[in-house]
């Protein structure tokens, strides 16, 4: 049964105000359900303690709920333990924890981490950090003018014997192509290297297995996937969690602290140093069993459709250039482009004036802009609530823009 997108829409109290924008932005954050709203707000009223600290009901009560979100978060990427789970705030302190620890600890100089010029800056800053520290070499895996990865470059890399880590995105945040990340895992293992998937876009489109993609480690913020702000996860194989060393320091990491040194606690709790956000996990467990129930081909299927509205509806307009891939089959989630003669953050900041949220500029992904030779771009990007009217009226829309700017 297709998805009933009126059901959809009346789940989101944004969608309900008398006057709300045409949200096109979700790449950049999604709106959320009522169920994700309600789950937080119950527990804030009426179950909030802190967790993993307080020996009476209230906080066995949190500690469990919170517990049960880390057991949701492992079910929906099919990994095989819930202590394989760390919460982050952030994909981006999740990619950070896998540079500070694993690659502070285990990277030399003259090693190499290989990332995709389609990575997000989060993917990317913290592996030239550790270049700077400890002169490690990055190198780069180009795409192709449809914005796929170029494979031959990737083997090329893994045939010199110093990359130790892939660092690829499931989902570019800016051309919406989704890299095979199975096959570049499993030809990053043959040559010896770790895998790390930037899923921060992925999770709100596709299923996820980390089982099924064999990928060492796996990030995504709870804000995406129609969760809260405040909170992400970090998926690692077990074997290397263990062996990793704390990334913060903090109370609750800890097994015991001395004035001479501390030994950490187990993984997960030893990357979770501090007061985690429990209210947000309890929202993100909302939110991810709310995605499971709708199911991922009424997901795919409407997002699809709406992908192949976005293409046609900006194919008509004069002057457009559409970045990336030449059909809506290559893309997922999102499609950016140029207009030419305007400048994408004029063009979106009137697009907002006429009640459209698009993001414009270089979307943290610096790179690869620089490789499409552009300084900019206008992204649109869809979610389960938008419609077909919705990106339809886009093109008038930028028509009159447009026709504004060229005055
Ligand atoms: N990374 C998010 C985006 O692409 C914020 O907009």
């Amino acid at each position: 049964m297709a998805l009933d997108s009126a059901v959809i829409r009346r789940q989101f109290p944004f969608l309900q105000e008398r006057k709300h924008p045409v949200y096109l932005d979700s790449a950049a954050s999604a709106q959320k359900p009522d169920c994700v709203l309600q789950a937080m707000d119950t527990f804030t009223r009426t179950r909030y303690a802190n967790v993993h600290r307080g020996l009476y009901a209230l906080s066995e009560q949190a500690t469990d709920l919170f517990e049960q979100s880390r057991n949701t978060v492992r079910t929906f990427l099919r990994a095989r333990h819930a202590d394989e789970i760390v919460f982050t705030k952030s994909t981006t302190e999740a990619l950070n924890l896998i540079a500070r620890s694993w690659g502070h600890a285990t990277l030399r100089k003259g090693d190499a981490v290989a990332l995709t010029i389609l990575e997000h800056h989060s993917a990317i800053v913290p592996w030239l950090q550790l270049k700077e520290e400890k002169g490690i070499e990055i190198v780069w895996i180009g795409i192709d003018d449809q914005g796929n990865v170029q494979r031959e470059e990737l083997t090329r890399a893994l045939g010199k014997g110093n990359v130790r880590l892939v660092s690829v995105t499931g989902l570019s945040n800016v051309l919406g192509v989704r890299p095979p990340v199975g096959e570049i895992a499993a030809e990053a293992r043959r040559a010896g290297a770790l895998v790390a998937v930037d899923a921060a876009q992925w999770i709100g489109h596709h299923p996820i297995s980390v089982r099924e993609l064999d990928c060492d480690f796996l990030a995504f913020s709870g804000h995406k996937p129609y969760g809260p702000t405040g909170i992400g996860a970090l998926y690692a194989k077990r074997e290397l969690l263990r062996s990793m060393p704390p990334f913060l320091g903090g109370g609750m990491m800890i097994r015991e602290v001395h004035r001479n040194g501390f030994t950490p606690a187990d993984a997960p709790q030893k990357f979770e140093a501090g007061t985690p956000p429990v209210t947000e996990a309890v929202g993100l467990k909302a939110a991810l069993e709310w995605l499971e129930a709708i199911g991922w081909n009424d997901i795919e299927s409407h997002e699809a459709h709406l992908m192949r509205v976005a293409f046609d509806t900006l194919r008509t307009i004069p002057g457009l250039r559409i970045l990336g891939p030449k059909t809506p089959d290559g893309a997922s989630g999102c499609v950016s482009f140029v207009v030419e003669g305007t400048h994408p953050h004029d063009l979106t900041d009137l697009l907002g004036q006429q009640g459209f949220c698009l993001r414009a500029g270089h979307h943290c992904a610096q790179p690869l802009h620089e490789r499409l030779g552009i300084p900019a771009s206008v992204r649109l990007s869809v979610a389960l609530y938008n419609t077909e009217e919705e990106i339809r009226a886009l093109g008038p829309a930028i028509a009159r823009a447009r026709s504004v700017l060229s005055k």
